[in-house]
């Protein structure tokens, strides 16, 4: 409320964070799994003296500078560009909050790129082992700045007694307790296992595409590739584990209480099966041989997962960002807030959306626009993507202003609105003006041109 307002057309700001967030966790769990996976198969390629696989690290180590430490860096500072301009107190918060460990993420993120160059471009300049050793420098800063990571994004779902031990003034007491908080380990378990099989499915792309390889030799790389995926099997249980660390409002969502939430839970985890059983019989078992064409259909997969599963993870914290503690819209539900929010009104503390020398001259309409604009434009657009207009066609104003005394209670996953009787009235008017064909059919030209084609 106390930011500029960003309004992203038709799709709607969390969208938008939705499209590069799901994207730079594939690349990035990508070049985390690498790491892991170059570290471990450059030393089994030693003790068994296997200079095929050394050659392919060679080629596989060019792609991953290339590709997933460029497109990851793009991306990832794409999240903040995102998350600053949509939730941007939520983001403040999770900045305050943490800053010494996105500090230390950040080395870790430094060191894990700086080894991945030395690593690549030291092939043949540094001995073996020196160079497996490199690997694994990059390999456990890679996962490093997962695991510090992985904290924080559970922590707003599962923020412990963080909010206690903050009021009682306890700020380090805070920061641990948030940081190690109920979902961190399964959750690490789920990402780990994640960034192990996307490391081996792009294996399977780039073998297939570097030209010097006969097919004897991609299918032994494959073949080495392919033990990556298995632990998928491992979702399943870790999925388990982590639900059952959430709060029982969240894992009824993704139980049923929200049927696309429900859905994507279900795809994610056959998704991931489904990649590990074929990986296990297909081609750990028979040796069996990735085209390019499956490897990227494979790769497709990966992805349908991977965004499944952080849509469940976002979708199932619905209403808050932080939970129990920052609602989705950004209004704290602390009793100090909402006493003065109610009392005051939400409209004298939105500076940016009601700015004070309109606000006196501002009428009811304009000022049902706002509170939408305040309260309501995080999760919905007008007529776009979860627009608010047809999910009220039809209704009458009583019907709209009794709602929104109990917008908590029609769908658990919505905030109560918060403001004085009069804001509440003039959005409900607003709201009401949003469907004109409803209450004013015969002079709407969309209703009679419908009745028109009909006839
Ligand atoms: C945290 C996100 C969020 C916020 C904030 C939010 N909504 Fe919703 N709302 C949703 C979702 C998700 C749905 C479900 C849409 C569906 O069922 O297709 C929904 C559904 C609705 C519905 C239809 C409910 C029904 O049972 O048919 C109405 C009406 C509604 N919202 C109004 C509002 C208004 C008005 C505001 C602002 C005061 C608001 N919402 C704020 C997420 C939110």
């Amino acid at each position: 409320m106390y930011y500029p307002a960003f309004e992203v057309p038709f799709v709607g700001g969390p969208t938008l964070i939705a499209v590069i967030a799901i994207t730079h966790v594939f690349i990035a769990h990508f070049a985390v799994g690498a790491g892991l996976f170059n570290a471990i198969v450059e030393t089994h390629a030693l003790r068994r003296d296997r200079p095929l696989l050394r050659q392919f690290l060679h080629d596989y180590s060019r792609v991953i500078v290339l590709l997933p430490f460029i497109l990851g860096a793009v991306t990832g500072v794409g999240i903040w560009f995102s998350i600053a301009l949509v939730a941007p107190r939520a983001t403040s918060l999770l900045i305050h909050n943490f800053v010494w460990a996105w500090a230390i993420e950040w080395v870790c993120f430094l060191v894990e790129i700086a080894a991945g160059y030395v690593y690549y471009y030291s092939w043949d300049r540094l001995s073996p082992r020196r160079h497996a050793a490199v690997g694994w420098i990059y390999a456990v800063a890679a996962w490093m700045s997962l695991f510090v990571i992985n904290g924080i994004i559970t922590f707003m779902l599962t923020p412990g007694d963080w909010s206690d031990r903050r009021a009682a003034g306890d700020y380090s007491g805070a920061f641990w307790t948030g940081l190690f908080n109920p979902t961190f380990l399964p959750s690490l378990l789920l990402r780990s296992v994640s960034c192990l099989a996307l490391a081996g499915i792009f294996v399977c792309v780039v073998v297939n595409v570097v030209p010097r390889y006969s097919r004897e030799e991609r299918t032994t790389i494959i073949h080495t590739a392919s033990h990556f995926l298995v632990p998928l099997v491992l979702m399943v249980p870790a999925a388990m584990w982590y639900l059952g660390q959430v709060p029982a409002s969240a894992r009824g969502l993704a139980f049923g209480g929200a049927a696309a939430m429900s859905l994507f839970f279900i795809f994610g985890l056959t998704c991931s099966v489904l990649l590990a059983v074929y990986a296990y019989v297909a081609l750990v078992r028979k040796r069996g041989y990735v085209s390019l064409e499956t490897s990227l259909l494979l790769a497709a997969m990966a992805f349908i997962a991977t965004g499944s599963m952080e849509y469940v993870r976002e979708g199932i914290r619905k209403p808050y960002v932080v939970r129990g503690y920052l609602w989705s819209n950004e209004i704290a539900n602390q009793p100090a807030e909402l006493a003065r929010l109610n009392a005051e009104g939400v409209l004298a503390h939105a500076p940016w959306i009601a700015p004070a020398d309109r606000r006196a001259r501002a009428d009811r309409l304009t000022r049902g626009r706002w509170m939408f604009d305040v309260q309501c434009a995080k999760c919905h657009t007008i007529d776009g993507l979860n627009g608010v207009a047809p999910l009220i066609a039809g209704w009458p104003r009583d019907l709209i202003r009794y709602n929104l005394d109990h917008l908590d209670k029609l769908k658990g996953f919505m905030p109560p609105v918060v403001g004085t009787p009069q804001e509440k009235d003039d959005l409900a008017d607003w709201l009401f003006r949003l469907n004109p064909v409803h209450h004013e059919p015969t002079a709407s030209p969309l209703a009679s041109g419908v009745e028109g084609q009909r006839r």
